[in-house]
């Protein structure tokens, strides 16, 4: 299957041209709002609604409420004749029912075939551990926006297959790899969603800088002891490195792009020959990516 990605400075595009693609598709991609809301059905998450919605609101244009960014952003992505949208993770801070709501409406308003995927702030409050348990516990609220099945999803757009795989605690399971291979052996042209990107060389500099640890899937070098305790990463599961290998080496042809957030900037770079993953702005930045896909 012939793929290829016509780049460009703009962060808020990826263009692809797909072989024997019968239609252009058009996909909005959005991810990491951070947005802060609950209301007494959360009471213990009512302080962090004050508190980490004051702080992202420092971060956005104007200084607003990223619930409102997000709101201009839903507005923009209408106006662009989708024929899907992805949203990659971390769009809300913490599992509030009110938070989840506000994607489900989100969703409902695009009207159009949403695929959703878990960042690592999704499913935990500030107050409780960061660990698989809490995530567990946060899951099913997510099973209204993920048909489901928070772990894995996919959907058929257009002749495309749109993957989703949850690896917000940087790790997948061997299942989900299962998943994985199992869509991609359909054998359609596919598109992987996820909220950590998979470690590319040319992405580490900036992550170190940002975040002193490279916080990235399957990276290998540059953390610490230290670091590694601090983001509860203590080392690749043997799944994560059979994804990876899989991703970047593996028979994985059909497989167009890889897109995610989590670093809260934009890059695009190749993971494997002919083969791109696109970091999206975060959306309480103003971020979002329009998708091409182009038949040839
Ligand atoms: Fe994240």
């Amino acid at each position: 299957m012939h793929i290829e990605h016509e780049l460009t400075p703009d962060d808020d595009t990826a263009t692809i041209f797909i072989e024997g693609l019968d239609k252009d598709l058009r996909i909005f991609h959005v991810t990491d709002s951070h947005m802060a809301e609950g209301d007494d059905r959360d009471p213990d998450a009512l302080e962090h609604v004050t508190s980490v919605g004051g702080r992202f609101a420092e971060r956005t244009p104007g200084g607003v409420p990223a619930q409102e960014v997000f709101r201009k952003t839903l507005q923009r992505g209408k106006e662009q004749d989708l024929d899907a949208a992805a949203f990659t993770g971390d769009m809300i801070h913490f599992p509030s029912y009110r938070g989840i709501e506000v994607i489900a409406e989100g969703m409902a308003e695009l009207a159009v075939p949403t695929i959703y995927t878990l960042g690592n702030h999704d499913w935990h409050f500030p107050h409780l551990p960061w660990n698989n348990e809490t995530r567990a516990a946060h899951y099913p609220r997510f099973h209204s926006i993920t048909d489901g099945n928070p772990t894995c999803q996919a959907i058929e757009v257009g002749g495309v297959r749109l993957i989703a795989i949850d690896n917000s605690n940087y790790q997948v399971t061997a299942d989900q790899v299962t998943f994985l291979r199992q869509q991609l052996g359909k054998g359609q042209p596919s598109l992987l969603f996820i909220h950590i990107p998979i470690c590319i060389e040319s992405l580490v500099p900036a992550v170190m800088e940002m975040w002193k640890a490279p916080i990235m899937m399957a990276a290998d070098e540059g953390w610490s002891e230290q670091t590694r305790e601090q983001w509860r990463v203590p080392g690749d599961e043997v799944a994560t490195r059979e994804c990876h290998e899989l991703l970047v080496s593996g028979d994985t042809a059909n497989l167009a792009g890889i897109f995610c957030g989590h670093v809260h900037f934009p890059h695009a770079d190749a993971y494997r020959d002919g083969r791109y993953q696109y970091v999206t702005t975060p959306g309480f930045a103003g971020g979002s990516r329009i998708i091409e896909l182009k038949g040839r």
